[in-house]
């Protein structure tokens, strides 16, 4: 598997979660034209979160209609038991909830041994200095904006001081790792969320719904050009 490097900031990662499963293909297509950086992909297991999605088989379908990097989002317990599926499946960013497995720094490290750039994620709940052990290991970390399970949630307003927090952990550590935050991102909100130090902005329901990607795409950057760090 090669990896694959995401340029420019903020990175937009529509999530396929709200795209018509039905034209899967096209929508890949489509969010690439309007300017996506990465294709969020949801994975649910109905035991971490309430809600199912979808497995390996489908990340592998969604590999072959893709022109830029998967970012595969597992919201499953135990994922230390998939990781070489969904790599081998042609996920380029795997990333884990630090509350879905007992031993994460290994987790981390068996994502990178595997191929791909290693991903942790933490609920709104979950305090980001419980993440200062890992972030060596950490290409990315995702900040939760919503309790996770489904899209068209509202942002919760505390995920931006997780953010910053996040941000300045991640300088006093002398680390690359970069900053996604996911849950109810919209082009209302989205130069917030940039200002606080996100690099990477997931936008399911606010992009899939919108009518018009690239429209939504310029919307986004336009709010956030001259608020950036
Ligand atoms: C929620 C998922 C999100 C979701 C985002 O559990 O992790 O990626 O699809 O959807 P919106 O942008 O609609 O909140
Ligand atoms: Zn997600």
């Amino acid at each position: 598997m090669t990896k694959k490097t995401i340029s420019g900031r903020p990175i937009i990662a529509p999530s396929l979660l709200s795209a018509d499963f039905l034209r899967l293909e096209e929508e890949v297509k489509a969010a690439e034209a309007a300017g996506a950086g990465l294709h969020h992909v949801d994975v649910m297991d109905g035991r971490f979160v309430p809600n199912i999605t979808i497995g390996p088989f489908v990340v592998e379908a969604i590999k072959k209609a893709a022109s830029i990097p998967l970012d595969v989002h597992l919201m499953i317990e135990e994922p230390e038991r998939y990781l070489e599926d969904f790599i081998t499946a042609g996920a380029d960013y795997l990333t884990v909830h630090a509350e879905a497995t007992i031993h994460l720094d290994r987790v981390l490290n068996r994502i990178r041994e595997l191929g791909a750039l290693s991903g942790v994620s933490i609920n709104p709940s979950t305090p980001v200095s419980s993440l200062e052990n890992v972030l060596y290991a950490a290409d990315m970390v995702l900040i939760m904006s919503v309790n996770p399970g489904f899209g068209g949630q509202a942002f919760i307003p505390n995920s931006l001081n997780k953010t910053k927090e996040l941000k300045a952990a991640i300088k006093k550590a002398g680390s690359k790792t970069i900053i996604e935050v996911d849950g109810g991102i919209k082009p209302g909100n989205a130069a917030q969320v940039v200002k606080a130090g996100a690099d990477v902005l997931v936008m399911g329901s606010a992009f899939y719904n919108s009518g018009n990607y690239k429209k939504t795409v310029e919307e986004v950057m336009r709010s956030v050009s001259g608020k950036r760090r």
